[in-house]
């Protein structure tokens, strides 16, 4: 299983907004998904993806999807699934919002700390080569939206977990997660 930890800096905390954009930049959440979940023909059974929101009025929230039977997700309209699933957030509770979609209160550092003995990477245009890499089976890649990794979680990411990056430009988050699923899956079948 491959996981993606997507910190969405300003994403909206309740599920109150129609305009991806006007919450915080969902649209960038929502590219995330797509680029994490989705084949062209298929839902991958390979990824669980975790977006961290740290937007008003309630942060943080984390959100949890992977495949499983009866996942109710669209291509077209993966936004209502996230707003859908706000709204069912209960507080001290992991909620299961659908099968396969999950939402609690649980800040970035939280959920990285209880993944310290996996092996965590970050994304950082001046990381390592992601050519250097020897990846084991369960690799966890975290990476930022359109303003980045905030510096504090930055500092905490050098002390425990390992810098790669992609390549010589900035990209798209949703971009970086492509690149990851693609040359993972060629990674893994040439093995
Ligand atoms: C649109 S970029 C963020 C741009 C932001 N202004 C910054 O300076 O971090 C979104 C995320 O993609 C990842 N990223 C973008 N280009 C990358 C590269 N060449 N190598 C590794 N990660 C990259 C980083 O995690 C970044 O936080």
């Amino acid at each position: 299983m491959r996981e993606f930890i997507l910190i969405s800096n300003h994403g909206r905390t309740k599920g109150d907004w129609r305009d991806l954009m006007a919450a915080g930049r969902m649209d960038i959440v929502a590219h995330s998904v797509i680029s994490a979940l989705f084949l062209s023909n298929a839902i991958r059974s390979d990824v669980l993806l975790h977006i961290i929101l740290n937007g008003p009025p309630d942060p943080p929230k984390h959100i949890e999807i992977t495949y499983e039977e009866g996942l109710p997700i669209s291509k077209k309209d993966v936004g209502n699934l996230i707003r859908s699933t706000l709204w069912k957030y209960k507080p001290k509770k992991k909620v299961k919002a659908f099968p396969g979609v999950y939402v609690e209160k649980k800040s970035f550092r939280k959920l990285v700390e209880e993944k310290l003995d996996g092996e965590i990477y970050y994304l950082d245009k001046r990381g390592e080569d992601i050519s250097k890499i020897k990846f084991g089976e369960n690799p966890i890649f975290v990476i930022g939206d359109h303003e980045g990794i905030p510096k504090q979680e930055l500092r905490f990411l050098k002390k425990n977990a390992k810098a790669i990056s992609i390549g010589p430009n900035m990209y798209f988050t949703s971009q970086c997660i492509s690149f990851l699923n693609i040359y993972l899956d060629r990674y893994f079948s040439k093995r």
